[in-house]
């Protein structure tokens, strides 16, 4: 047997059989948040909650594969959280790096694609470069997509869509009369993917802090008190189920 680098692994696709396949979301988005929370209730800096984390991301990632949800969108950093002290906002911008360090041929073997949403070109270098490599790595993967949010806000996106939607009907190359939904999401980032299904939200806190808002119009909102770092495998799938108990009605009967 010849000895195998983790990148040239084949690629498998995960599953979990004993969890009911019927009516999974197809697209689970998650505010990961209480990591600041759950390190003061331990004396720590709120670093080492958001590094214990960032292993919690890679258990739902796993999750998440497993049974069979095609996109996992995850809250990663806010156009907001620029404001936090500058010592927490730099360790932030080194979290990508080494999760993607760390991951990536875990991600490769599982099939996983990783995506961003946000406003990409305004991140440092280092962190885009980081992530940048591993969107080109993963590009060919056909398993679970999983998008991070990054340097994401719902209003800067909504502006930038109106900016650029207004901008191609000056240059002619789209007319007013054809504008409709379906062409205003074209011009999110997330263009091409589903809504979210399921939105979960942890920490307690119950407001969407500028995620999504266009795209949850209908989502499904499930928050646990839990926080992030305490987050689990078995509470995603309670998350899971509860949805899948859910009727959606979009307004009718
Ligand atoms: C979520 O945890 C992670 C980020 C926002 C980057 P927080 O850092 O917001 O933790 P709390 O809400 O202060 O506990
Ligand atoms: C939302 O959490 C952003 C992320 C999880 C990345 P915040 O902790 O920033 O949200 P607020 O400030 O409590 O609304
Ligand atoms: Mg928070």
């Amino acid at each position: 047997m010849s000895f195998k680098f983790p990148f040239f692994k084949n690629k498998q696709n995960i599953k979990d059989d004993h969890f009911a396949s019927d009516n999974i979301p197809n697209h689970v988005a998650i505010i990961m948040d209480g990591n600041g929370r759950w390190a003061k209730k331990r004396g720590l800096p709120r670093i080492a909650g958001h590094k214990e984390g960032m292993d919690v991301v890679k258990k739902i990632v796993r999750a998440a594969s497993k049974c069979n949800v095609k996109i996992l969108t995850l809250y990663a950093f806010s156009t907001e959280n620029w404001k936090r002290p500058k010592s927490e906002v730099e360790y932030l911008m080194k979290l990508p790096k080494e999760f993607l360090h760390i991951y990536l041929p875990e991600m490769m073997e599982n099939n996983v694609r990783i995506e961003t949403i946000g406003d990409f070109d305004a991140l440092p270098d280092h962190t885009r470069k980081a992530v940048q490599y591993a969107k080109d790595q993963t590009k060919g993967n056909d398993g679970l997509l999983l998008n991070f949010a990054l340097n994401y806000g719902s209003r800067f996106e909504i502006m930038r869509a109106v900016k650029q939607l207004m901008a191609d009907i000056d240059s002619s190359e789209l007319s007013m009369d054809t504008v409709d939904e379906n062409t205003f999401s074209e011009y999110l980032y997330t263009k091409g993917l589903s809504d979210p299904d399921l939105l979960i939200r942890t920490s307690g806190e119950q407001r969407l802090s500028n995620f999504l808002l266009w795209q949850v119009a209908y989502s499904e909102f499930w928050f646990t008190d839990v926080l992030w770092p305490d987050f689990s495998e078995e509470i995603f799938k309670t998350a899971l189920q509860d949805y899948q108990q859910r009727k959606r009605r979009y307004g009718g009967i």
